[in-house]
């Protein structure tokens, strides 16, 4: 440290204290003396603190370590590529509708299974949960007390079956943490591209835009008064006096030509607008949202716990009608769910269920989509056969509390996919042929290259 650097910086406080006024106290004068130091560059504010942050990050990164080495799976669970690809197998056929690997679900996240519980007892719990929880096991007992669900029984599932679970429930579809997180970024990314500007923004940028309007014509409204005031202190000539301060005679504007054609013009545009509206929604539901009996919400069921579409829309494969659930189905998880978020008693909501099966009556949903009846549409021929997403023509459903017809579902609408959708050839062999003749076209095949366009493909 140079003579001079000393000496500025015992002059530095120096200077602070004379700056001080006379009632400061003592505190506020360290305080003033550290922040001058600082603003100096002489004090780092990391310097100390710094050292203890990155102490502690060290110690979380080693838990976290520690963490994930400690959760081994089982080493008596087969981890071969076949054994997980079977377990896989059974598992999307007998369990997904429940759980998740890595994720709570329905039921718990099952990963890690088999070193809560001995294999043994995962595998009798799975083949028969029931039992297992009458028989008091703790581990069970308290599981089921969180859940208040009771799994159903899966006796019908071979040793072989199960240890192919236990395979695939430890060692498959393992998620690479960092992929993942990219994944759903970039996905987050383009959902927010992809869609445009949702309404709900463009009524906040109106919003925002006539509010800087009215903020506009009041700041004009200021600059005219003070204005006027200035040049009322000026010495002008009365003529100019009277021009400056003549107040604005509305009657007259009202009266005036001009003012009554715009205004007939405006009125005459706004009418027509609205009955050529009226015009085109005639047979147009889009945007029908009716209220249900039941408040169903596939944002909870579809979405947070995410229940297949076919598990309760058991058509759409197979038929032309994707069915709405009976309440039978609801009932395979409601027996045991009564209420939300492990709540006491039955909820009103789901005691309409319970109604329903007991009255063996229909829960009289109210129908969002309907084609007239001139109109056949077929959903196996679109989801099974064409590969066509529900989202396509429902929107996102995973995401509605109340059910919403997003598309228009008019003619054209129908036509215009036919006309741009590529037909999903591959690994079908119905196509092979077509495929071959088609290939001295340019163009890919598209639906109406197979008659999406003939009038009797949809009318009868
Ligand atoms: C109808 C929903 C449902 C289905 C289907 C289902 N489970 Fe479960 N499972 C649960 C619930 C709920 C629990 C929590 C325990 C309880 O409430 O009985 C559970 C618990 C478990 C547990 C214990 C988890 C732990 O943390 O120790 C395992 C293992 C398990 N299930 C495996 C399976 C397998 C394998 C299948 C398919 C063959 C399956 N489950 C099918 C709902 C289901
Ligand atoms: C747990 C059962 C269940 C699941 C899972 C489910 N739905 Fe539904 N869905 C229903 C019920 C019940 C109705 C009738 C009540 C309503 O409209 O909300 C319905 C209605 C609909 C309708 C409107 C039917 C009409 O009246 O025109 C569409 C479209 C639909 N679901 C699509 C889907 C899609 C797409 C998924 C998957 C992302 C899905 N559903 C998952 C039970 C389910
Ligand atoms: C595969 C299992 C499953 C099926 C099938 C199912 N649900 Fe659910 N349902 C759930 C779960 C899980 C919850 C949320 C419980 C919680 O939050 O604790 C739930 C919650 C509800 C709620 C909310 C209750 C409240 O008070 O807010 C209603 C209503 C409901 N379901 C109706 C239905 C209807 C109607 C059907 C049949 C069309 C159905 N569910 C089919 C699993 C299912
Ligand atoms: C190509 C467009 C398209 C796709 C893809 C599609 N739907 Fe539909 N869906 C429709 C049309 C159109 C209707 C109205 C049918 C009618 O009124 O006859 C409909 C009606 C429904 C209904 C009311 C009941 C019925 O069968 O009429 C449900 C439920 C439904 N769809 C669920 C689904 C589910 C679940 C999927 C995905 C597995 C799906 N849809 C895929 C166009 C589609
Ligand atoms: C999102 C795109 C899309 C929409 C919307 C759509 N379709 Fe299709 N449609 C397809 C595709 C793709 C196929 C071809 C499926 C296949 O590979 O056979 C198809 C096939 C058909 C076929 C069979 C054609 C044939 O020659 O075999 C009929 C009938 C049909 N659609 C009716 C309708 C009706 C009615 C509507 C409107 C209510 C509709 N589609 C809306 C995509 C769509
Ligand atoms: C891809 C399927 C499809 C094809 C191909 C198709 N239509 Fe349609 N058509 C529909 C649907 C769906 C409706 C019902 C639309 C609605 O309710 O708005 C409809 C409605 C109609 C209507 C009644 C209009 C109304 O306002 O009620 C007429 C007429 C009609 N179509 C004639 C034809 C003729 C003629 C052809 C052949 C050149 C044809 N359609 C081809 C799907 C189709």
């Amino acid at each position: 440290m140079g003579k001079n650097e000393v000496a500025s910086r015992l002059s530095a406080p120096v200077f602070m204290f004379e700056k001080l006024g006379s009632d400061s106290t003592f505190a506020g004068v360290k305080e003033n003396l550290k922040n001058y130091l600082i603003s100096k560059n002489m004090l780092s504010k990391r310097s100390l603190v710094g050292i203890r942050l990155s102490f502690q990050t060290l110690a979380v990164l080693l838990f976290m370590l520690i963490g994930v080495s400690a959760y081994a799976a089982d080493p008596a669970v087969a981890s071969s590529d076949e054994a997980i690809a079977a377990g896989k197998t059974v598992f999307n056929a007998n369990c997904k509708q429940c759980h998740k690997l890595d994720q709570k679900s329905v039921g718990p996240a099952l990963r890690g299974a088999t070193d809560r519980q001995s294999a043994d007892k995962v595998k009798s719990f799975i083949k028969n949960s029931t039992a297992v929880i009458a028989s008091g096991d703790a581990y069970a007992v308290a599981l089921f007390k969180e859940y208040n669900l009771q799994m159903p029984s899966h006796e019908f599932l071979s040793d072989d079956d199960l240890n192919n679970l236990l395979s695939y429930i430890e060692h498959g579809d393992k998620v690479d943490p960092a992929a993942a997180a990219a994944v759903t970024a970039g996905g987050e990314a383009g959902a927010a591209t992809g869609g445009g500007i949702p309404s709900e923004y463009l009524t906040v940028i109106l919003g925002v835009l006539v509010l800087v309007l009215v903020l506009i014509l009041v700041v004009l409204g200021l600059i005219i008064s003070v204005l006027t005031k200035y040049i009322n202190k000026q010495d002008l000539p009365e003529d100019d006096k009277e021009f400056v301060s003549q107040k604005t005679d509305y009657g007259k504007i009202f009266k005036s030509d001009g003012f009554i054609i715009v205004v007939t013009a405006l009125v005459i545009a706004l009418v027509a607008k609205t009955a050529l509206d009226g015009l085109y929604s005639v047979g147009v539901q889009q945007g029908y949202a009716p209220a249900q009996p039941i408040a169903f919400s596939h944002a909870l069921h579809a979405g947070d716990k995410e229940i297949a579409c076919q598990y309760c829309h058991t058509g759409v494969e197979i038929g032309r009608s994707a069915n709405i659930p009976s309440p039978n189905i609801c009932m395979n998880c409601h027996t045991h769910i009564q209420n939300v978020g492990g709540k006491e008693g039955v909820s009103p909501e789901i005691a309409k269920i319970y109604a329903a099966v007991e009255n063996n009556q229909p829960i009289e949903w109210v129908r969002v989509h309907n084609l007239p009846d001139l109109a056949y549409f077929n959903h196996s021929q679109h989801v099974a056969v064409g590969g066509i997403e529900c989202q396509t023509c429902h929107g996102p459903i995973q995401e509605m509390e109340v059910v919403k017809q997003h598309s228009a579902l008019t003619m054209g609408w129908c036509i215009d996919c036919h006309r741009q959708t590529e037909i999903a050839t591959e690994g079908n062999a119905y196509y092979d042929k077509l495929v071959q003749l088609h290939s001295d076209s340019k163009d890919a095949l598209k639906v109406k290259d197979i008659g999406g366009l003939e009038c009797a493909k949809c009318h009868y």
